[in-house]
């Protein structure tokens, strides 16, 4: 959030934003259930132009055993953005922000998963930006819970999540790299849309109330259309599996060879 430059025109006469959105506008968001084979569950997911890889593992044995808890699971995210993945190459390894972003990730989720299924266990989470265009923290919260689902790890729903903001004094949806770096304002949310609850909400910038409430809504509105792209990758993977399954049955054993 560095305030609008002059020279940079963030939304134009007719309304429109840099790359052509309306303020409401998401943009374009595909996400694949399943992509990776070594995994419990996976997700990938192309967010404008963000790309970004959740793989899950377990619920599995809690190491170190000093964090296990008796009775609950514990959900381990762990955020990494690759160096290649941004204009000026990021240093490899934790930082900072990572650990920030790993917190509030594992949180978030944390409040979906019934831990109490899975006690002394450990439910990891990775997260790996392959490419970054703002707003990675919302397309690896989004990746990181399909691929939860696709591991089978029981959930109350799933968590969606978008980010709003203010750019050029206008409440927008979902900021891009330049409206990020030049806006005025970013509010990522997470939102679980079967309760209706807020798992993940941060703000830079500054905002009045009326404004804050309207990105709220804004962005809770586009969770909603999040968690049914989100729906339809596990749908279609699953209908892809049993397509499988059912082509598999239908192929006639081969006969084994020698005595
Ligand atoms: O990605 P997100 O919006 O959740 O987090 P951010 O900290 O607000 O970062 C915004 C964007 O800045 C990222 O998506 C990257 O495109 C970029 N960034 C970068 O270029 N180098 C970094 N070390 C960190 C972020």
């Amino acid at each position: 959030m560095g305030g609008t430059p002059t020279d940079l025109k963030l939304i134009d006469e007719r309304g429109l934003r840099i790359d052509g959105r309306r303020p409401d506008e998401m943009r374009p968001l595909r996400i694949e259930a399943g992509v990776l084979k070594r995994a419990d569950g996976s997700a990938y997911v192309e967010w404008g132009q963000n790309k970004v890889m959740a793989a899950v593992y377990g619920p599995r044995e809690c190491h170190p055993r000093h964090l296990q808890n008796p009775e609950r699971a514990l959900v381990q995210c762990n955020y990494n953005m690759a160096s290649f993945s941004v204009e000026d190459r990021k240093r490899p390894g934790p930082d900072r922000r990572s650990h920030e972003i790993s917190k509030i990730i594992s949180e978030a989720l944390t409040h979906v998963v019934f831990t109490e299924y899975f006690p002394r266990t450990s439910i990891d989470v990775y997260i790996e930006v392959l490419q970054a265009n703002a707003g990675t923290r919302c397309a690896g919260l989004t990746a990181a819970s399909v691929a939860l689902a696709d591991a089978g790890v029981p959930m109350k729903d799933l968590v969606a999540a978008c980010a709003a903001g203010k750019v050029a004094d206008t409440v927008v949806l979902d900021l891009g790299k330049e409206e990020d770096n030049s806006g005025q304002a970013d509010i990522p949310l997470g939102y679980v849309p079967r309760t209706g609850e807020i798992v993940l909400l941060q703000m830079d910038g500054d905002l009045s109330p009326e404004e804050f409430d309207k990105g709220v809504r804004m962005a809770i509105d586009a969770c909603r259309k999040v968690s049914e792209i989100q729906r339809d990758a596990l749908k279609r993977r699953y209908s892809a599996s049993s397509a499988d399954v059912d082509a598999a049955q239908a192929v006639p054993e081969m006969p084994k060879e020698g005595p």
